[in-house]
């Protein structure tokens, strides 16, 4: 791809596959910002939560009209952004189960991944900063001077969501767990607007058998 590269690390991939611990210590050593863009879709799945509408469809007059009154404010920080939502900050709501499921439904609606393109094209070009998502190196940023696309096996990101899941005191078994992790990748890949997909210039890192240290290392390497 020609044209004006941005300082900036795209990382994409699917669930749990490592992203947002990647990104946000990558972010760290390159004195970066940090942003993990499943956050804005977490937080319109809380809008849609605390509105109450309860018939999620996108052709719902509601769901139109919670979108075009969508006030979400992004406050990015060297280990993560904070996320407020109508002036309050629902960082520490976004991470439940609940509004993860919800987010992974919603994202696949145009309009969703429509109210949200701004805000992310906007904190993308200031540069300077490692995203983490779907999209980043395809259509948020395609001028990333780095992209890198993750992946790891479906029962190695199982192994870890069940860990990240039994911290907060959530216990699931593993095929729960990976049904679950299956089912979104399922989603992510298939959506017709802005599918998982690797950009054409992305690297593949296969983190099954790399430790924290040894990816972030090779990112960071690759970048420099
Ligand atoms: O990474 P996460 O699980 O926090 O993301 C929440 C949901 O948002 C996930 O189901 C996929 C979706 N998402 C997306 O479609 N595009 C992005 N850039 C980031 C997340």
């Amino acid at each position: 791809m020609s044209g004006a590269r941005i300082d900036a690390i795209a990382i994409d991939g699917p669930a749990s596959s490592g992203k947002s611990t990647l990104a946000r210590e990558v972010a760290r050593r390159l004195g970066f910002v940090f942003l993990d863009t499943g956050s804005l879709y977490r937080a319109v799945a809380l809008a849609f939560l605390s509105a109450g509408v309860s018939r999620f469809v996108e052709e719902d007059p509601s769901v139109a009209r919670i979108l075009s009154s969508l006030d979400i404010a992004v406050t990015p920080g060297p280990t993560g952004a904070r996320i407020s939502l109508g002036g309050l900050d629902v960082t520490d709501q976004l991470r439940t189960e609940e509004v993860g499921a919800l987010a992974s439904r919603i994202s696949a609606w145009p309009k969703v991944r429509m109210a949200l393109f701004e805000l992310q094209r906007r904190l993308a070009l200031a540069g300077r900063i490692v995203m983490d998502g779907r999209d980043i190196g395809t259509v948020i940023l395609p001028e990333a001077r780095l992209k890198i696309f993750l992946v790891a096996d479906p029962e190695t990101r199982a192994r870890r969501r069940q860990k990240d899941l039994e911290s907060q005191g959530d216990s699931r078994p593993l095929e729960t767990v990976l049904a679950d992790i299956l089912e979104r990748d399922r989603r992510d890949r298939e959506r017709p607007v802005s599918p998982l997909i690797q950009a054409p210039d992305a690297l593949l890192l296969d983190t099954t058998r790399l430790s924290i240290d040894e990816a972030v290392t090779w990112i960071v390497d690759r970048y420099r």
